[in-house]
């Protein structure tokens, strides 16, 4: 059984007039101890998805519909105590910023011994010596003398090592990650990223790892999601979707990485930009910048088909897919829009269309 199974996930924001949809109606899986990506430019709704998991979505945003089922119960009914057991024993969340989640006029000492002692029936002492267990588990030097420092002593890639440790501090099933390395230096990015997979690798936690770094996705996670305006367009094992993207708009994140460019060649970026939650296009909602897109993508909302392992919602790679057009040409269509990408590789291989699994079964 899935440690996580999230089913037709739809998150709203009530605005004045109307309520827009920030999550529409997304569905995968995650295995115990699995690490999976979630990618997609500014505004795909990555973020969103990480509190949702967490049912941390505040005023005005909303569940609106769908499941949640962590370890055989639906977080989407819980209510707050049953969420504090939830979110203190068996899921932690890490943010960009360690500032935002430390608090600045505590010591890391007396910010782990509170969180361990909120949790567990624990005297001081023994809170104390896991809480230097834990900071020795992500190489803290001295962390007898760490626990008597405020955050604002420590540097950025300290601060963050701590926040690790303190996901780590109450053993929980699952860690969901968001950009946990954006606000620090490129030398350190690495470091951190690589303690990350060591201490899931050892202590079998799942990782939800939320980034647009298509690299970190690729050296840390098994599986990825690609998010466009709130929807999964692609999901599949990372290195397929790497490697061998099926989607449109996945195509155009891996072309547009620095090394698909030569030396002193402009970036391939994909044309124009993510829509805002209150316009979002009719139909598939990234018809206004695929160079594939038909008047059907322009009404109709593809359905997420499974092809082999990758389960991919487009209506060119469903209508390559299944035989009936021109597979390996992967010509744009004269629809007017700009030339997204120029590599139309992943359409050359014709691979077994074997499932329709209308709106994502999770892999
Ligand atoms: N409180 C809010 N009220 C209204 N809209 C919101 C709110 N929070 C987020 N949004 C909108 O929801 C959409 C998804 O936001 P989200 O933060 O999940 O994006 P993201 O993929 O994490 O982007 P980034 O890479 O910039 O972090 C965006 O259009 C954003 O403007
Ligand atoms: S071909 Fe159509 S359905 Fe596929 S990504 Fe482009 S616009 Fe969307
Ligand atoms: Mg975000």
């Amino acid at each position: 059984m899935a440690l996580l199974s999230v089913k037709d996930l739809t998150v709203k924001f009530a605005m004045r007039e109307q309520s827009v949809t920030a999550l529409d109606g997304i569905s995968f899986d995650l295995a115990k101890g699995e690490r999976l990506g979630i990618v997609g430019e500014s505004g795909a709704g990555k973020s969103i998805t990480g509190f949702s998991l967490m049912k941390l979505i505040s005023k005005p945003g909303f569940i609106d519909r769908g499941q949640i089922q962590f370890d055989g119960r639906d977080i989407a009914k819980m209510d707050e105590p049953a969420l504090r057991d939830i979110r203190g024993n068996h899921m932690a969340m890490i943010f960009q910023d360690p500032m935002v989640t430390l608090n600045p006029v505590l010591t890391i000492g007396e910010q782990m011994v509170e969180t361990l002692r909120a949790h567990r029936k624990l005297s001081l002492e023994e809170a104390e010596q896991i809480a230097i267990v834990k900071l020795r588990e992500v190489y803290i030097p001295s962390p007898e003398e760490r626990l008597r420092q405020y955050p604002h002593e420590l540097s950025g890639g300290m601060r963050q090592r701590i926040i690790i440790a303190i996901a780590l501090l109450l053993e929980p099933k699952l860690i969901i990650a968001d950009e946990p390395t954006t606000a620090l230096d490129v030398t350190i990015q690495a470091d951190i990223m690589d303690l990350m997979l060591e201490l899931c690798q050892t202590n079998k936690v799942s990782l939800i790892l939320i980034t647009h770094d298509l690299g970190v996705v690729n050296q840390m996670t098994e599986r990825t999601l690609v998010m466009y305006a709130g929807r999964i367009i692609e999901s599949g094992r990372t290195r397929e979707i790497i490697n061998d993207p099926q989607h449109p708009y996945t195509q155009g994140l891996i072309n547009a990485l620095p090394q698909q460019t030569l030396p002193g060649q402009p970036l391939k970026q994909i044309p124009g930009s993510m829509p805002s939650l209150t316009n979002i296009p009719t139909g598939c909602a990234f018809h206004p910048r695929c160079a594939y897109a038909t008047s059907r993508c322009k009404t109709e909302i593809p359905r997420t088909l499974r092809f082999g392992a990758v389960e991919v919602a487009c209506h060119e790679v469903e209508r390559l897919k299944a035989g009936q057009g021109k597979a390996g040409t992967g010509q744009p269509a004269a629809n007017g829009n700009a030339s997204a990408n120029g590599d139309t590789s992943a359409y050359d291989e014709a691979s077994t269309y074997d499932e329709a699994s209308a709106n994502g079964s999770g892999s």
